[in-house]
């Protein structure tokens, strides 16, 4: 695969020292996830567009959103006209995927399309084109800190064959280590979202170059042997 990239999910990071936690991380992130959650679609809540908007002030990584919310046909454009770099929204509470993926690309952002553990990708394979980034939830989400679900590996492999030669982000979230990354990326991964094994570490940064080293051994090391995982993305 391309280099593999690490987004550091900013939920395990310090909310009263958020400008702070996007400097530790400069150089070593390829871009910062936000999660934003609602007290419907999970049973949490932490950070919204105010937050958004201040923070694209603060830093010149590009943000990554990931939108743990109910209705998001209504709110995740305004993430993307805000300057959000991709703006993912949950398949489970989309309405109308479609639309709300086209309104999010018009305004410049990638669209994401989130699968909880439970969602099966086949039915929105026809949907695959109007998306830049296909999120599978590796945990149920709502939490940090929850540890990887392997039951979740064999989805990625069909993500991944199903995304076949286009130019779509496939990104895990929740439970990303040093150990887990290497099943994820032999899967068919390429976009990994890491919170607690990166702000819980010494150096956030280190820890950063320590996942991105492992997908990249994880995926050579296994060439000709994991299929589709290897395709070169055109
Ligand atoms: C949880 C969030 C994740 C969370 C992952 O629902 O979507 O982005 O930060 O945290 P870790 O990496 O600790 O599992
Ligand atoms: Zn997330």
């Amino acid at each position: 695969m391309e280099r593999p990239l690490v987004f550091p999910s900013l939920l395990a990071a310090d909310f009263a020292r958020l400008a702070d936690e996007a400097a530790r991380v400069e150089g070593a992130a390829d871009w910062l996830h936000f999660d934003v959650m609602d007290y419907a679609f999970v049973p949490n809540l932490t950070m919204g567009m105010p937050v958004l908007e201040s923070l694209l002030k603060a830093t010149s990584i590009p943000i990554d959103c990931h939108l743990m919310i109910e209705d998001p046909d209504r709110w995740a454009p305004s993430y993307a006209e805000a300057g959000a770099g991709s703006v993912t929204f949950h398949a489970e509470a989309s309405r109308a995927p479609l639309r709300t993926a086209r309104t999010i690309r018009a305004a410049g952002a990638r669209p994401g399309l989130a699968l909880n553990p439970a969602t099966p990708i086949e039915p929105y394979v026809d949907l695959l084109p109007a998306f830049d980034l296909v999120l599978v939830m590796t945990i149920e989400p709502g939490f940090g800190g929850q540890a990887f679900l392997d039951e979740t590996l064999p989805k990625i492999r069909r993500v991944r064959e199903a995304i076949g030669d286009r130019a779509i982000w496939l990104q895990v979230d929740g439970g990303v280590t040093e150990d887990t990354i290497v099943r994820a990326a032999q899967a068919g991964a390429d976009v990994f979202v890491a919170g607690s094994s990166v702000f819980g570490a010494a150096d956030p940064a280190v820890a950063i170059e320590g996942l991105r080293a492992a997908a990249m051994t994880a995926t050579a090391g296994a060439a000709g042997a994991a299929g589709p995982a290897l395709t070169t993305r055109g």
